[in-house]
């Protein structure tokens, strides 16, 4: 019999998130402290031939759609290797990678070559000085040449991720949208989520997105609805009359998308995460090359998966069913 991905709540799992490393080249404001992280050691981190070797088992399951996270993904040499052997596993039709867009401009062709089909950019700012600030740092010119990379390269409609930050990043969602105007992209708000933070950070920073459409009105601009664009992804997708791109939201706390959640993680350090605000239980790494013991983990871990993510609750101090994950978005992926 064919044991296939589905879980109590009748959810159908096709998509497959793995992480390939827990390190950054960034240290962004709501993913890591100042101090930074301790990193994993590489000695635990899953090999190539190793996250291989669960996706064919994955393919096998109904698995069709792969994305690469981090950490940032491309610290991790040649990944462009590991998106060619999983372009090869029969069944897996779509390879993409979310990324900060630092290090991918000289790479967008190569990756592309191997098999990648679509790249996620995340973008919190279009102002070099802020964007700085928001990613202790980072330079915003090596994103921009990214974003230009990709288009010629082919891997276009990209996905650009901003998370909206109160007081931070909020004054700038006219010009984002803006961006939609004249060329394809999709620019994505995403609300913040106290994932990992036990600090007051997150109820200071977080901010609704219902402010989007405030600024669509407040600039005349009308919009309509569309359907959401390759793969059923998170996000609730419009477009602005005449623009050539679009905008979504992503709001996983003021209206979570749990009930269609079609999707599972692999984290570098090869756990398994039924969903991403739970706390990590399932240790594939240990059975890897036993391809029915790595079946039979997916499947308990699968069964463990719970309705909803209930993040925020804990921090409002109300009930949850569950220990929240003690991670950050950088050790998830
Ligand atoms: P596609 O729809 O395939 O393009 O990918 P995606 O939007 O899921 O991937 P991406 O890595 O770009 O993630 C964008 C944002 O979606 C993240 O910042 C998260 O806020 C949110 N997100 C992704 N996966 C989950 C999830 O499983 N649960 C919740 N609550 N939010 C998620
Ligand atoms: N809340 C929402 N999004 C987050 N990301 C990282 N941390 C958080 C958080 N706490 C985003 C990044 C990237 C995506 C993978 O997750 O900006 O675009
Ligand atoms: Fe790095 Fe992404 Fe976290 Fe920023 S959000 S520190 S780019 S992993």
């Amino acid at each position: 019999t064919i044991q296939t991905l589905t879980d109590r709540f009748d959810r159908k799992h096709d998509y497959l998130r793995i992480s390939v490393t827990d390190r950054c080249n960034l240290r962004c404001i709501y993913c890591m402290p100042e101090e930074g992280m301790e990193f994993e050691p590489a000695e635990h981190l899953l090999s190539y031939d190793e996250i291989t070797s669960v996706v064919k088992v994955l393919a096998g399951m109904g698995v069709r759609k792969l994305r690469l996270t981090g950490g940032e993904p491309l610290v991790r040499k040649e990944l462009d290797v590991l998106v060619a052997m999983l372009s090869q596993i029969p069944g897996i039709e779509d390879i993409a990678l979310t990324t900060n867009g630092i290090y991918l401009a000289s790479r967008a062709e190569r990756l592309k070559q191997a098999g990648l089909t679509r790249v996620n950019i995340s973008l919190d700012s279009l102002n070099s000085d802020r964007f700085k600030m928001i990613t202790r740092g980072g330079d915003i010119n090596k994103v921009l040449a990214s974003i230009d990379a990709c288009i010629n390269v082919g891997l276009s409609p990209i996905k650009l991720n901003v998370v909206l930050m109160r007081g931070i990043n909020d004054d700038e969602i006219a010009d984002f949208l803006s961006l939609t105007m004249d060329r394809d992209i999709n620019v994505r708000f995403i609300e913040y989520m106290p994932i990992g933070h036990h600090d007051s950070q997150w109820k200071s920073l977080y901010l609704p997105l219902k402010q989007v459409f405030d600024v669509c009105a407040e600039n005349n601009w009308s919009f309509e609805s569309i359907s959401s664009l390759c793969s059923n992804g998170p996000s609730d997708n419009y477009k602005i009359a005449g623009a050539i791109g679009s905008f979504g939201l992503i709001h996983p706390i003021s209206n979570h998308f749990c009930q269609t959640c079609n999707r599972l993680r692999l984290t570098a350090d090869g756990y398994i995460k039924p969903c991403l605000a739970w706390s990590e239980q399932f240790q594939v790494r240990r059975v890897i090359g036993d391809d029915e013991a790595v079946r039979q983990l997916f499947l308990e871990a699968l069964s463990t998966k719970p309705e909803s993510h209930e993040m925020a609750k804990h921090l409002l101090e109300e009930q949850t069913t569950h220990m929240p994950t003690l991670r950050r978005m950088s050790q998830i992926g």
